[in-house]
């Protein structure tokens, strides 16, 4: 049976209990370190493609996608309060769903973090070039090096986006030798990103250039644009989900929070209203000053966002202002109403705190690969720990490679795309897991239990099923390709080196090989 090889909850829990962490965290700890995997270049720079697919709707595009990670986030809240250790829903699923699902979710994450990080990249070097280089030094780099080639949906002129593989780049090198966030210095960050968004958020609505007949037509593409085009408000939530990517993130810091069943719900889904409530403001800011409207193709269709039509059409001189072709969104709204001093801190903002987000969403998908190599299911050698630095720099460089490719070559929202297929799958197969676990172990304590969970965790997987559908056909259909692929991986190679299915039950905690060990008769297949 392809389906029989479950980890054992308890050798789980056993590794949580001897790792022990002193539980310190606050709600409010929680939320900053939310807020700050969260805010990043989904707000600061996916703004633009979302209003090209849903015009001034994308403020519904933004109140679609949050609503569902809250309850996605409420399904994290409850496993992650009860399986608190590394690997998050891959780990999850092992122990729910069996070892051949937990590694697809596994596999579906490495699309969440690792193409995420390299769209992460891409945000960040619109900012570098248009804001860092051009406005404060008044360099401007040739296009070749700013953006992937067109035919991959770059600009025109566009060959190889370097800024953005070079913080990728640097970015790794700091996850090698060691580098990991402080609490403080994630506390500053979340506050130089908080002070841009509520500075543009209060210039942009109290500006003279603020006219809500912008807001008219509110729904040029339609809420609905039509399965696989990826357009309409629906269409646009399913690539601004991306601005709450990072949340599931917080999840595993559940054990080393003090009361979790009041604070760790509160942490998740407060970062994730309070983020909410944030976007909605931005882009009524953005869309009301400057308009959103998209641009429009044959028939009345909004260009996809990402396009080689899209990038033809804002290289002419009547789009020149057009939010929905600029790199730096927001920046640019400031710089358009007359706030070019303080647009050009916002953007120094970005290029500041965007590499944080890069950095934990490579190590967010390092940890999964290490645990799943510590597993039996990847190659041992992906775990092995650097000597000195104490790092899994193999899994850290094998990352940090890709993404720089990713970002060097594609654009921002193929990126995003392609990675919220991958997170979709992983949130959806999270909600199975609290069902499942409520079902076959209602004894079990849990510290945080979802409030109506027969109806939360199936709105979960419902809300998940509905975005992916909403994504661009190509998106969409990585994902199964990508499927396809780990298909054929996890046939030739993980079933037969999976420790479980050796008969030994190894639960990894951390990288210092804080492990445990059980040995159990080994399943049958
Ligand atoms: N949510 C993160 C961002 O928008 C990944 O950059």
């Amino acid at each position: 049976m392809i389906l029989d090889r479950i980890k054992p909850l308890d050798a789980i829990l056993a590794t949580a209990e001897k790792k022990s962490l002193n539980r310190t965290l606050g709600w409010f700890q929680l939320m900053l370190f939310g807020i700050g995997c969260v805010i990043g270049t989904g707000i600061f720079v996916l703004t633009s493609a979302g209003a090209q697919k849903a015009g001034p709707g994308l403020m519904l595009a933004f109140a679609i996608a949050g609503a569902v990670c809250i309850v996605a986030a409420l399904c994290y809240a409850e496993i992650a309060a009860m399986v608190p250790v590394a690997g998050s829903a891959y780990t999850y699923s092992y122990a729910t769903m069996g070892e051949f699902l937990a590694w697809t979710v596994g596999w579906a994450l490495i699309m969440e973090y690792a193409i995420a990080a390299a769209a992460v990249s891409v945000g960040w070097s619109g900012y570098f070039s248009g804001t860092f280089l051009n406005e404060l030094f008044g360099v401007q780099l040739p296009p070749w090096l700013a953006a992937g080639p067109l035919a991959l949906g770059g600009a025109p002129g566009g060959l190889i986006n370097l800024p953005a593989l070079l913080i990728a780049l640097l970015v790794t090198g700091l996850l090698i030798i060691g580098t990991s966030e402080s609490a403080k210095f994630n506390a500053i960050l979340v506050a130089i990103k908080v002070t841009a968004l509520t500075a543009f958020v209060a210039l942009t609505l109290t500006s003279p250039h603020f006219d809500t007949a912008r807001f008219n037509p509110f729904l040029p593409a339609g809420v609905f644009g039509g399965w696989g085009t990826g357009v309409g408000a629906v269409g646009a939530a399913a690539t601004i989900f991306f601005a709450y990517v990072g949340f599931d993130a917080v999840s595993t810091a559940a054990e080393e929070t003090k009361n979790p069943q009041r604070n760790v719900p509160i942490g998740l889904v407060g970062s994730l209203l309070f983020c909410t409530v944030f976007y909605i403001l931005v882009a009524a800011g953005a869309v009301g000053t400057i308009g959103g409207q998209p641009i429009m193709g044959p028939g009345g269709v909004p260009f996809p966002a990402g396009s080689e039509e899209l990038a033809r059409q804002c290289a002419m001189p009547q789009h020149a202002g057009a939010l929905v072709c600029s790199n730096e969104a927001l920046a640019h709204v400031l710089r358009e109403i007359g706030f070019s001093g303080i647009g050009n801190m916002l953007g120094i903002a970005a290029f500041l705190a965007l590499p944080s987000v890069i950095l934990v969403l490579i190590f967010g998908q390092t940890r999964i690969f290490f645990v799943m190599a510590r597993d039996g299911l990847l190659p041992e050698k992906l775990s092995s720990v650097h000597p000195k630095y104490k790092t899994p720099h193999v899994v850290t460089l094998l990352t940090g490679g890709v993404v720089a490719l990713g970002a060097a070559f594609f654009p921002v929202g193929k990126l995003a795309d392609i990675s919220n297929a991958g997170t979709l799958y992983a949130f959806m197969m999270v909600a199975f897991a609290v069902l499942i676990l409520r079902k076959r172990d209602p004894q079990r304590q849990r510290a945080f239990r979802v409030p109506a969970v027969w109806l939360v965790a199936p709105i979960t997987i419902v809300g998940c099923v509905f975005l992916f559908l909403n994504l661009p056909i190509d998106a969409m259909l990585f994902l199964p390709g990508w499927g396809a692929l780990g298909i054929i991986v996890y046939f030739l190679y993980s079933r037969h080196n999976s420790h479980l299915g050796r008969g030994i039950v190894e639960v990894v905690d951390d990288i210092e090989g804080d492990e445990t060990s059980i040995p159990i008769n080994p399943p049958k297949g």
